[in-house]
């Protein structure tokens, strides 16, 4: 099987400033030049793929280089488009003297915990299901961490929420029928909604789940902390069966780094190495060398593109 960094549908993520949007953008740029329409999405609120494209880059689609599109998602805007979104369907289904009511609720719902996780893992949804079938390739470049962990278990946390309403209505919904309707179900819009909803997600967690079609790439430097939250990461998220296969260790101080400092760093790092070779030895690791300057051009991210090609090759770099 192909590994996780060559699959249709790759997910970057990692600590902050270890190189995700670089990785991301860098795979991005070897699979257009390979010939496959690639789709290349930030979601980290700390977006930078304008820097590295040298241009302003937002919600919208915008083609970069042939065969390469690239697209920035803000959750608040994703916010505030899903709460108007969740309005405007339940503005159908509620009594007039409602709808106030229905607009105050939501409007709070969007400031609560959560409500930008859920509005940024829908359009990350829609984006998988509605792009596949244009773009070969889609790779995101994903928030640190814990909030990309989060948001990747979100359909199956949101999954077990839903089937708690959805059954709840259920049987509201019998009560009323037998009360109000001789036992014949009553048609139920809300149900409809819910339901809806609860597809889409499924939908996603399928794709999510499917080896086939989706990896996760984890991006480190030889670091402590780095490989403490790598190896927590990759925990959590297989316990929710998503399965990190690929690697990339990146900022790896070269060998013949010159100087007494460097020299003393490159020994500290040593361990590290060490360690990431021990814990994580049934994945294909990408060792990527510290280079001397900012990765910015394409011509440096075709460069860095080259050490994510062969795997486990830990050459002195
Ligand atoms: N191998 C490397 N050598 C030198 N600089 C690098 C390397 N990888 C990334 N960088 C630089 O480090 C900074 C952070 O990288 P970035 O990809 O933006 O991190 P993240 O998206 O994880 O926050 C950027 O300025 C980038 O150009
Ligand atoms: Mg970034």
């Amino acid at each position: 099987m192909e590994a996780n960094i060559d699959k249709p549908i790759v997910f970057v993520g990692g600590k902050g400033g270890v190189g995700k949007s670089t990785t991301a953008a860098s795979l991005a740029c070897r699979a257009a030049g390979e010939g496959k329409k690639t789709l290349l999405v930030s979601t980290d609120p700390a977006h930078n793929l304008g820097d590295i494209f040298g241009r302003k880059i937002g919600g919208e689609i915008v083609e970069v280089a042939d065969r390469l599109s690239v697209l920035e998602v803000d959750s608040a805007v994703e916010t505030d488009r899903y709460i108007k979104g969740v309005k405007d369907n339940l503005s159908g289904l509620v009594k007039s003297s409602l709808v106030e009511e229905v607009n105050r609720q939501m409007d709070l719902a969007k400031a609560s915990p959560g409500a930008e996780e859920a509005a940024l893992f829908d359009r990350i949804v829609t984006i998988i299901i509605e792009e596949q079938a244009h773009f070969e390739r889609i790779i995101f470049d994903t928030a640190p961490t814990g909030h990309t962990v989060r948001l990747l278990t979100l359909p199956e946390l949101m999954g077990v929420w839903m089937d708690g309403m959805l059954e709840k209505r259920r049987k509201t919904n019998k009560n009323y029928s037998q009360l109000l309707n001789d036992g014949e179900p009553v048609e139920d819009p809300i149900f409809e909604v819910l339901s809806e909803r609860r597809n889409k997600f499924d939908q996603a967690r399928k794709i999510l789940l499917d080896n086939a079609v989706t990896g996760f790439v984890f991006v480190l430097n030889p670091e402590k902390l780095a490989i403490e939250e790598t190896k927590k990461a990759i925990s959590q998220l297989e316990r929710f069966d998503i399965d990190i296969d690929s690697l990339v260790v990146n900022k790896v101080l070269p060998k013949n780094a010159d100087g007494e400092f460097l020299a003393r760093r490159k020994q500290i790092e040593k361990p590290y190495i060490n360690e990431i070779k021990q814990s994580f030895m049934d994945k294909h690791i990408h060792y990527v060398p510290f280079f001397t300057e900012d990765i910015t051009t394409f011509s440096q991210l075709k460069k860095y593109g080259k050490f994510l090609e062969g795997s486990n090759i830990f050459m002195e770099l």
